[in-house]
């Protein structure tokens, strides 16, 4: 990229709120800076930074940290953000080659956008997915590795790819040119605007590495080596290590759990599944084995199993409307986040009781809740990833419905995307749906289910 040299490039950096001038004073403590628990997203190589603003103001409850090098392209940013409130939105003028100096397990997805192709071989330690910058992101990510990647250069894709696929990451999502994607809500860079101009393919993809508990907190133990580089410190940060894990075990067996809990949202949840065994009016979905329909109404069922009900509410006027989820996550709870897949996104929201979770799972425009035995948990949740993950809205009957009903506005379709957040809510649950008898409506609409769709 070639900019003009901005004379008081400092002084412009130094005096915007957006710009973190001391960046490797936040080293594992980047949520204090945004002052809350969600997700952080960064780009590296964020150039004029439409990507990152536009990402910030989309999707506000996601933190994004853009990453330039070159502070005088940093300064088009800057300007770009005058009189602009986003309290989402942090940026950095450092080069990426120290990256691991800044952020320790706690980026939730990388953005490289049109990274600079370096094609000579001499100079492909310099590219942003060289193997060498691959491994200082390892130290970055706070559950699995997450990287999506968007260029014009068919060559720097080929390599990434290997690259990504070699350091144990796996494909995602693939697009040979993403222009012709309509399921995709691809907010542009400006050299993605100049590239489609001039009718280049766009190459994305979204790499993926599960990396499991143990082998975080052995980076954690290299981190410790290669930060204090001193044997008699390296000493003190493993006593720490053992002794923490000594007295917080509760802590460790619960980030187990929760792994366990994104594990059912990838293989279940995400993955767009064509089965399904129960028609209703604008909707069909998969009923999971074992799980019967106990009562309905217009917009919800009353699911239930073995062992738990289920509460299920289907916003098919939130689904004409594609309304946005505003969730904000709950750090009181034992497990809250939001959910992102594409174009679809939701939030889980899991409260302990003393011998039972109050479940709140909302995707694909629907919510399903269930007040879980402990023991049942991944059972429960599988469950409710089933129903959520397949349920195919039908436009044509939505949209004749939505017509018909004239004075339906989009604000009464709203409260789904609100978590419940009375402490009472237990109780509530309790009295309304847990004292359902068996079956008391045999459903004539549930077929067979058609594996040839899977
Ligand atoms: C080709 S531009 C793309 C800019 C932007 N992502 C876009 O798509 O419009 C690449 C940008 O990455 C920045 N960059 C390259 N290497 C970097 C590094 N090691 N650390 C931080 N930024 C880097 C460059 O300064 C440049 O602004």
């Amino acid at each position: 990229m070639r900019v003009r040299n901005v004379k008081n490039k400092d002084e412009i950096l130094k005096n915007s709120s957006y710009v973190i001038l001391n960046p490797e004073e936040y080293l594992g403590k980047w949520r204090d800076v945004f002052n809350n628990s969600n997700p952080i997203y960064l780009e590296i190589g964020m150039g004029k930074g439409n990507f990152i603003i536009e990402n910030a103001k989309t999707y506000p409850n996601i933190n994004f940290i853009g990453l330039e090098k070159n502070g005088s392209v940093l300064t088009y940013a800057v300007k770009k953000l005058e009189g602009i409130d986003l309290p989402n939105l942090k940026l950095i003028c450092f080069d990426a080659s120290n990256i691991d100096l800044l952020f320790f397990k706690e980026i939730d997805k990388l953005y490289l956008n049109f990274s600079d192709p370096w094609p000579k071989d001499r100079h492909a330690k310099r590219r942003l997915t060289s193997p060498i910058f691959l491994d200082k992101y390892e130290k970055l990510f706070r559950v699995n590795n997450i990287i999506e990647m968007k260029t014009d250069n068919k060559d720097l894709f080929e390599y990434s790819l290997e690259t990504m696929k070699n350091k144990g990451y796996n494909e995602e999502d693939i697009s040979y040119n993403l222009t012709e994607r309509d399921d995709f809500p691809n907010i542009k860079t400006e050299y993605e605007e100049k590239f489609i101009l001039k009718n280049n393919p766009i190459y994305f993809v979204r790499m993926l590495k599960r990396v499991n508990f143990w082998k975080k907190e052995k980076i954690f133990m290299n981190l410790c080596y290669n930060y204090v580089n001193s044997r008699w410190l390296m000493r003190k940060c493993l006593i720490i290590l053992i002794v923490s894990l000594t007295f917080f075990t509760g802590c460790s067996i619960k980030k187990v759990e929760t792994d366990s809990l994104k594990n059912i949202f990838e293989t279940v949840l995400y993955r767009k599944k064509k089965l399904s065994n129960t028609y209703m009016n604008g909707y069909k979905f998969y009923l999971p084995k074992g799980v019967t329909i106990i009562d309905k109404n217009e917009y919800n069922l009353k699911l239930k199993d073995q062992k738990t009900y289920y509460y299920l509410y289907v916003d098919t006027i939130a689904y004409h409307y594609k309304t946005n989820n505003t969730f904000t996550i709950n750090n009181k709870n034992f497990f809250s986040e939001i959910l992102e897949n594409g174009n679809l996104s939701g939030y889980i929201d899991i409260e302990e009781d003393e011998d039972r979770y109050f479940v709140v799972l909302m995707y694909n425009y629907a919510k399903i809740e269930s007040y879980v035995p402990k023991d049942y948990l991944n059972d429960a949740l599988t469950n409710m990833s089933y129903v959520l993950s397949t349920i195919n809205f039908n436009d044509k009957v939505i949209e004749e419905y939505v017509g018909n009903k004239g004075t339906v506005s989009q604000e009464e379709s709203f409260d789904i995307f609100d978590s419940k957040k009375e402490s009472d809510s237990f109780l509530k649950y309790e009295e309304e749906y847990g004292t359902y008898k068996e079956p008391i409506i045999i459903d004539d609409d549930v077929v067979d289910i058609d594996e040839t769709n899977d």
